[in-house]
């Protein structure tokens, strides 16, 4: 929809009494329906550090209807009253400012606890009678939303459970399910879950989160791309010699060694996030902005990518993991001194990965894809490496070599877009120098990922969530490189990188073989 038929749809809505808007920072954000939302695993860390949180600031934002319900359920034994305490104290730790008491006294009696057993279908039958309830009480018309926030491995029991006791059909309203990653740790176990989860909901029913699609600078590559017409033409082969995908932490393995020690790098980031940021950049036009279309697109570019070559893996893959070292002046330990790490741990935390896409627009451009974790910044950003002009006309009277023009997304911190080119220095000799051209983000009130997400599930827009077909492509791509990775006890040098630097010294070979090095961290 356009900008003015967006508007002319809104006040005849509003007229009719059907929907009610906000407008945050320009944007028209529509309130969605009422709902009753359920959060499995409400007791544990995620619900309490993002989704319970995001919930809070949307209803206090006024982005929600006034008729909304959330239910949490954990194995923990606790009533409505102690759920709502402990709820209180972790909105307040994830947002000491927000926290006002007209907003929260508000939102919590919204939200009530019901205990469970994910394995047993006795307790699914007394969550849908409390569902029932519920939802009579504060008349949510019948919408449902389910939210994973459990460990991996109850989630097909949860899924199960859900579909068995027919919770995940309501006579009215939708039903939709939340998971987030992992989905599966290889093609198989992914597969498995697709089916368990297709077994009792329909696609159009899941929603398979990523949070990184749902950062403002990640949805804007689309809209930079396809919005301007002075990129597109460039965006080929003919005119980029190559892409870089950085996405650099300085935070080790934290509390999360139980997940981390069988997930490695390459699954914990590369499966999902990075391989979401390089379909956004290579992909085709779909031929209109709708979630489908763009999913159809996201998935033709992960079946065009080159199966890694297992035969001469150093070619495409170095791999390492973080000894001791300093970040920001403070000494931390080496990854296998990390509590729950084991100390012979081949688990690989950081990856640089040569992928290159076997189609017309992408023939023989390669993709450096890079992500760590205790390197010397906290950065993610996607950078076009444009080719040399065809004829330096200025070689003779230059003394340097000119720097091929280069187009930086900065995805985090300090989001931006960045065009650095050559510009004369003023002066009577010829002299040339790189200047950049900077477009930074304002920081401005705007929706955290979670935010978005939730508002997204709740208007039935699937765009930010991977289908089916997205998550098997990446991991048929990705499961036989880290078999044989992990089948060759392959990592005999660990740890090969110190905390605080820019990983292992051979990342900078995959690039200098072909002739090219790394942006700068
Ligand atoms: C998560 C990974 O998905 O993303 C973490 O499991 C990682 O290991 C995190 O730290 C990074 O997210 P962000 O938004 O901080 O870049």
């Amino acid at each position: 929809m356009t900008g003015e038929n967006k508007d002319l749809r809104k006040v005849f809505d509003e007229i009719m009494g059907e929907k009610r808007y906000e407008t945050v920072n320009s944007c028209i954000i529509e309130i969605p329906d009422p709902f009753c939302l359920t959060v499995f695993g409400a007791s544990g860390d995620l619900a309490q550090r993002k989704i319970i949180p995001a919930l809070y600031r949307l209803d206090r934002d006024k982005l929600f209807p006034e008729n909304f319900v959330i239910l949490g359920t954990a194995r923990t034994e606790m009533d409505d009253s102690a759920f709502r305490d402990l709820m209180h104290d972790a909105v307040k730790t994830a947002f000491p400012e927000d926290v006002d008491k007209s907003s929260w006294k508000k939102f919590s009696q919204r939200l009530y606890y019901e205990q469970i057993d994910y394995e047993q279908s006795g307790s699914f039958k007394r969550l849908r009678k409390k569902i029932i309830s519920l939802e009579k009480k504060h008349e949510t018309r019948g919408n449902r939303i389910f939210y994973l926030a459990v460990p991996p491995l109850v989630y097909e029991p949860v899924i199960s459970n859900i579909g068995s006791s027919g919770l995940s059909q309501s006579d009215k309203g939708y039903t939709h399910i939340v998971i987030e990653k992992p989905i599966g740790r290889d093609l198989e176990s992914a597969r498995k879950l697709n089916t368990v989860l297709q077994s009792a909901f329909n696609e159009k029913q899941i929603y398979r989160m990523d949070h990184y699609l749902a950062k403002e600078t990640v949805q804007n590559i689309l809209m930079f791309r396809f919005a301007n017409s002075i990129f597109e033409p460039l965006w080929n082969s003919r005119y980029i010699d190559h892409i870089q995908i950085t996405v650099a932490e300085t935070l080790g393995v934290e509390h999360r060694a139980g997940y981390y020690e069988k997930a490695g790098v390459l699954r914990d980031m590369f499966q999902n996030h990075i391989f979401q940021l390089l379909a956004l950049t290579a992909m085709e036009p779909p031929s209109v902005f709708e979630s489908e279309r763009v999913r159809d697109e996201k998935a033709k570019v992960f079946r065009s990518i080159r199966p890694f070559p297992l035969d001469r893996i150093d070619d495409a893959v170095v791999i390492g993991q973080y000894g001791a070292g300093n970040i920001k002046g403070e000494k931390v330990p080496r990854y296998r001194d990390e509590p729950g790490v084991s100390s012979d741990s081949v688990t690989p935390t950081f990856a640089a990965v040569k992928v290159l896409i076997d189609n017309w627009r992408w023939n023989g451009v390669p993709f450096y894809l890079r992500s760590g974790k205790r390197l010397s910044v906290k950065k993610a950003e996607i950078s076009i490496h444009f080719r040399p002009a065809p004829h330096l006309m200025f070689a003779r009277e230059l003394e340097e070599s000119i720097e091929p023009n280069s187009l930086v997304m900065r995805i985090q911190p300090d989001e931006g877009i960045s065009l650095h080119f050559q510009a004369k220095t003023p002066g009577a000799r010829i002299c040339m120098g790189p200047v950049l051209m900077d477009f930074a983000y304002q920081k401005v009130f705007s929706l955290n990922a979670y935010e978005r997400v939730l508002l997204d599930c709740m208007q039935g827009d699937q765009m930010l969530f991977v289908r089916s077909d997205g998550v098997e492509e990446t991991w048929s791509l990705l499961s036989p490189l880290i078999e044989k990775l992990e089948a060759e006890n392959y990592p005999k040098n660990f740890p090969n990188y110190e905390a605080g630097s820019s990983g292992p010294d051979n990342t900078a070979e995959l690039l200098s073989k072909d002739g090219r090095s790394w942006r700068a961290m």
